[in-house]
């Protein structure tokens, strides 16, 4: 499978999740290459006259929100976001999900939760037995005493937690904190270790989405198969 191949499952599943979309819904629009799908079939949908708002979770999403005619609401105002959808790095059977390799995880994670709906759309790539392994969970930590708390991290997961970097410099969120990449050979029990780092002073957020998807499209080279999850 090529890196076309699977952008096309990504645009699959994208366009499959436009279908949930109404006339006059506030959208939470999430990040990264197949929310950039979602967001070009939006903008098709509000040139034939469709009435959109949305609350974009980046400002690569912001620009092509713009672009696809979406107004945006401002980051202050009182949202009732009646649709999240956005991508993910990993998707396991419950439908828990690692996200943030783009580093949007926080504002993500809060427009997620904001949302009355959450449509997930990955390739099929991306749906694991169990979430880890092959990509590191995303920690999204403050500057301020970050040494210590990586430390903190490692001692927490028993794992490797490196700084994102972006040429040699430490890669910074649009919120102005760091990354921290933590290689966990298998998150067994995603809810209890979301707890676990959340309680680490310094840690603003991490990566895991438990019992947040309401549906997951999954992308696959014959077409989009829906799944639908109870939140748990
Ligand atoms: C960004 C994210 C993205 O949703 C995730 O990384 C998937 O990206 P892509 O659609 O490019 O594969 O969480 O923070």
């Amino acid at each position: 499978m090529t890196a076309t191949d699977l952008d096309a499952c990504k645009r699959t599943a994208a366009l499959k999740a436009v279908e949930y979309v109404r006339d006059g819904m506030v959208l939470g629009l999430g990040t990264g290459s197949t929310a950039k799908h979602l967001l070009m079939a939006l903008g098709v949908k509000v040139r034939n006259g469709m009435k959109l708002r949305g609350v974009p979770t980046s400002q690569e999403t912001a620009d092509l929100a713009a672009q696809s005619g979406i107004a945006l609401l401002q980051t202050d105002e009182p949202w009732v976001i009646d649709l999240a959808i956005d991508g993910a790095d990993q998707a396991d059977p419950a439908f828990n999900l690692i996200k943030g390799g783009g580093g949007a995880l926080l504002k993500e994670k809060i427009v997620a939760a904001a949302a009355k709906q959450f449509i997930v759309m990955v390739d099929y790539t991306k749906q694991v037995s169990v979430l880890g392994g092959s990509f590191p969970l995303p920690v999204e930590i403050v500057p301020f005493g970050w040494r210590s708390t990586v430390r903190q991290i490692e001692n927490v997961t028993q794992s490797r937690a490196l700084v994102r970097e972006r040429g040699r410099a430490p890669f910074r969120t649009e919120t102005g904190n760091m990354i921290v990449d933590v290689h966990l050979a298998a998150i067994e029990h995603p809810r209890q270790m979301e707890t676990a780092l959340n309680q680490i002073p310094g840690v603003v957020e991490t990566g895991l989405f438990v019992g947040r998807t309401d549906l997951l499209i999954v992308g696959k080279p014959a077409g989009a198969e829906v799944l639908t999850a109870s939140r748990t």
